[in-house]
């Protein structure tokens, strides 16, 4: 390392930020697997069953149902297409790199000469982008005599950015792809997933880190991230927490709203956490730090590679249809309490309210109306 390596590495030391990972998302972490571990224990003495069995898709259509993954270029999403992929879905893979997106793709069709896959390029920081998306996957539908639906969204595309960027649609980076972006795609895909003729399924996939976040501010300005953004030190790990706590509110707000205009709704919604997995998620940190990170967690038996810690977002995805609104956590189809500001139903409200807001000034912006 050079001395400007080593002068960027201290000041990351130095920063309130890197604390606030190191503590408050430890704490958080261990407090989950506590839990997890006093419910396997509660549970073993009442002889109840804290989880959902796997539900394979092809019990339930006739034809290749679709899933379409965001963020499937590495990690969790890549891991996950490959698994879904087998269980017998035709996956949609979205991304930012066409490159990474036709590897992606090629190797899922190495794994089975039968997979079924499509790649799109979607910047999921932009709505003009999901817009585009929306338009062109249902060209693709209709030119390959595909029926007009989507059966499975998994909005799993994700960053933990260091430093502030602004999109040019003037949200902060880290909100526009962890929380607007999946808000407004799954808001534009609604009635496709609602025309499925199977049950249909959205899943978030969200992070431990949101119980790190106290109380919140719910306003436009909190949730383009314009707040943080224009702050003077950037506070990205809280930025992180609350776009996983907002996704978190989503969910459950978007469980209540199609449970509510049709109580035997085929629409599910599930929140899952995948807890710590050796991904690219830390691409910005300084690269000592986050070996040090992977270190200490595998020290501590917490660490998971992708093939283990895309268990809970198939446990997630694959759940029998009747299961919705709850938060899959640690794999083995088990799911956990999240933190209790997450079941404020005012709050997912006001939320509710403030992203619609924005997704229609979004849409004017974009000259998308239609
Ligand atoms: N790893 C963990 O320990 C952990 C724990 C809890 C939750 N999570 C969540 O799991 C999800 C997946 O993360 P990961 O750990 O697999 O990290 P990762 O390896 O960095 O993968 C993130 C994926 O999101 C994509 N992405 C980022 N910005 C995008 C954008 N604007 N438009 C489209 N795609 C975009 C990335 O594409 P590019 O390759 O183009 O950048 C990449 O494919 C994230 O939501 C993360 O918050 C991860």
């Amino acid at each position: 390392m050079d001395a400007q390596e080593w002068k960027e590495v201290f000041s990351f030391i130095c920063s309130v930020e890197f604390w606030r990972m190191g503590v408050l998302w430890t704490l958080s972490l261990i407090y989950s697997y506590f839990q997890l571990f006093r419910q396997t224990l509660f549970s073993a003495k009442s002889k109840s069953k804290p989880y959902s069995p796997r539900c394979s898709p092809s019990s339930i259509a006739t034809r290749r149902p679709i899933c379409i993954v965001t963020g499937a270029t590495s990690g969790l999403g890549a891991a996950a297409a490959c698994a879904l992929s087998r269980e017998g879905y035709y996956v949609v893979l979205v991304g930012r790199s066409l490159d990474l997106l036709s590897k992606i793709a090629s190797d899922i069709k190495e794994q089975s000469g039968d997979a079924c896959v499509k790649a799109f390029q979607v910047d999921l920081s932009s709505f003009k982008s999901i817009w585009n998306f929306k338009r062109e996957f249902q060209q693709w539908l209709s030119d390959m005599n595909m029926h007009c639906s989507v059966q499975l969204l998994i909005n799993n595309a994700g960053i933990l950015a260091t430093r502030s960027r602004v999109t040019t649609e003037g949200c902060d980076k880290i909100m526009a792809t962890n929380y607007v972006g999946a808000f407004c795609l799954t808001k534009i895909l609604l009635p496709l997933l609602q025309n499925s003729p199977i049950p249909s399924r959205v899943v978030n996939v969200t992070s431990f880190t949101h119980r790190s976040v106290s109380s919140m501010k719910i306003n436009k300005e909190t949730i383009s991230g314009k707040c943080f953004s224009g702050s003077r030190i950037y506070p990205f790990a809280h930025v992180y927490e609350y776009s996983k706590l907002c996704l978190l509110l989503f969910s459950y707000e978007l469980h209540r709203q199609v449970k509510l205009v049709e109580q035997s709704s085929q629409v599910s919604v599930i929140a899952v956490d995948p807890g710590t997995v050796k991904t690219n998620i830390m691409r910005e940190f300084p690269k000592c730090i986050s070996q040090l990170a992977f270190f200490t967690l595998r020290l501590l038996g917490l660490l998971q590679s992708s093939e283990e810690g895309v268990c809970s977002i198939l446990d997630a995805a694959l759940a029998p249809p009747e299961i919705s609104g709850v938060y899959f956590f640690g794999g083995n189809g088990r799911t956990l309490k999240s933190s209790p500001l997450s079941y404020n139903s005012k709050l997912a409200k006001d939320l509710w309210e403030a992203s619609s807001d924005l997704f229609i000034e979004l849409q004017l912006a974009s000259g998308h109306t239609t």
